[in-house]
């Protein structure tokens, strides 16, 4: 019965699609269980690229039922274009299943998101404006729209009266916008009701019943530990709960039924929006990185912040997850340095501290304590084995597992789905890299 948790080590964009991609093969269900369209995978499959939000990375892997669960935030509008621009490309989405208790997200919270960001000025989060924080912030208020409610008009529509009784006086008085109707709010939201209503599903039942029958179930994370709204760099992080937990409270399955809780890390760092970073590089290098690695958004297009790779992050990820493996991706993108800086610890006010310090101000104080590892030259895109790297990239990946908590089972070397090096499988049983189905 594997269930495998597969989540972000950083501030996302890891590769978490990649990696979910390549379990798809020997995976029967994939579950989705935070976030919304906030989140944006991309998945290369023989060259082809897809980019996803809201369906889960398993969706390109025939065979493989998809889930959005209870935890998730939806765009009925961007699901099913999304669901449309795949089948445009001969994508299979009809198996695709969808909690009755995930919430909506409705136009004027995509609003309220945007003004708040407005307002807050320079204070602001560096929101993707998708509405994701005032949906879970109505979710956890109470007045929030979930899926089940679209299929029945009246209840909506007394729902959305409820959610309006409180969100127009802000939009007027604080925000001097327009009030919104709650028979436009109502007409919108059901407009994709009928499409969706035969997706939906008790998802908690349907995942342990799969779960009771062996069938393997793997939980993809959005975002990331340090995106995550408890355990990230709060209060620029993401509404959700992105780490092991929220796989359990976001899909309805308990933790005594997980078997595996995968990190995804980069060999280095980014993060996009506002908030501290500290092996952030400001200069020629970051842009260096930036270039080498692409790291422009998948969902906004903007241009990720860069760094090296940051073990005290990676550590604590490992610990506030309980990480059994980390996926190490985009070894391939540090080829051609001479030295590589790894940050083993960090200096707050005078002093080395090897852990995350728990308290924000100094977390925004710290400062990398570093040490530099030898580079490579060659050409790591073909390596398949471990003993393919370099010597130097072997000691590079040997060194980031000895300081980073957890084993480094699949090390990335290039953003095909075929480009990986699997040392051990994520799947107990399995093959991790199976091809094709
Ligand atoms: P996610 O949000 O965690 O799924 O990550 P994103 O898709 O936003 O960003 C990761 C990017 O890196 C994508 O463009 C991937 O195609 C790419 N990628 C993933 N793994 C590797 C790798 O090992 N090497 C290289 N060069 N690119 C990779
Ligand atoms: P994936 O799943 C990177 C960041 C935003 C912003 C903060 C809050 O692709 O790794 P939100 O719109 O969620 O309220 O924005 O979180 N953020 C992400 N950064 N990858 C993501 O997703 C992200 N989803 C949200 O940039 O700083
Ligand atoms: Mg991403």
């Amino acid at each position: 019965m594997p269930a495998v948790v597969v989540l972000g080590a950083q501030w996302g964009d890891e590769g978490k699609g990649k990696a979910t991609d390549q379990l798809g093969a020997a995976t029967d269900y994939v579950v989705k269980f935070n976030g919304g369209n906030n989140a944006g995978h991309t998945v290369v499959v023989s060259g082809e690229h897809y980019a996803l939000h809201l369906l889960p990375s398993g969706i390109l892997s025939p065979g493989v039922v998809p889930v959005i669960g209870n935890g998730v935030v939806i765009d009925l509008e961007v699901l099913f274009r999304e669901i449309d621009d795949l089948a445009a490309r001969g994508v299979d989405t009809s198996a695709l299943v969808v909690s009755s208790n995930a919430h909506v997200i409705a136009g004027y919270n995509r609003t309220v998101d945007r003004v708040i960001e407005r307002f807050l000025g320079a204070r602001k989060i560096g929101t993707t404006g998708r509405g994701i924080g005032p949906t879970y912030a109505d979710k956890i208020n109470r007045i929030g729209i979930r899926v089940q409610d679209l299929f029945n008009p009246d209840i909506l529509a007394q729902k959305v009266t409820g959610a309006l009784a409180q969100k127009n006086p802000m939009l007027v008085k604080v925000y001097n916008r327009r009030a919104v109707t709650v028979a436009d709010t109502v007409e919108s939201l059901l407009e994709y009701a009928d499409r969706l209503r035969p997706m939906v599903a008790d998802t908690p039942l349907l995942l342990n019943e799969a779960l009771d029958a062996g069938r393997t179930v793997v939980f993809e994370g959005g975002q990331a530990t340090m995106l995550d709204v408890d355990h990230g760099t709060y209060p620029f992080v993401t509404s959700s709960s992105a780490t092991a937990g929220g796989a359990c409270t976001g899909s309805g399955v308990g933790p005594t039924r997980v078997d595996r809780v995968v990190g995804v890390a980069k060999a280095y760092t980014t993060r996009v929006g506002e908030g501290p970073f500290p092996t952030e590089l400001d200069g020629p290098q970051g842009t260096w990185l930036r270039e080498a690695g692409g790291e422009y958004g998948t969902t906004t297009g903007r241009p990720r912040r860069t760094g090296w790779y940051d073990s005290v992050v990676v550590r604590y990820a490992s610990r506030v997850n309980g990480l059994t493996d980390l996926v190490l991706t985009k070894l391939d993108v540090l080829t051609g340095l001479d030295k590589i800086p790894v940050a083993v610890a960090y200096e707050v006010d005078g002093r080395r501290v090897d852990q995350m310090p728990d308290n924000q101000s100094d977390f925004h104080h710290a400062t990398p304590v570093y040490e530099e590892l030898d580079g490579w030259d060659e050409d790591i895109s073909a390596a398949r084995t471990f003993e393919d790297l370099p010597a130097a990239a072997q000691r590079y990946v040997l060194a980031l597992e000895d300081l980073s908590g957890a084993r480094v089972s699949v090390i990335g070397v290039g953003a095909d789905r075929q480009a990986s090096i699997v040392r051990h499988d994520l799947l107990p049983g399995e093959r991790t890299l199976v091809r094709g189905r």
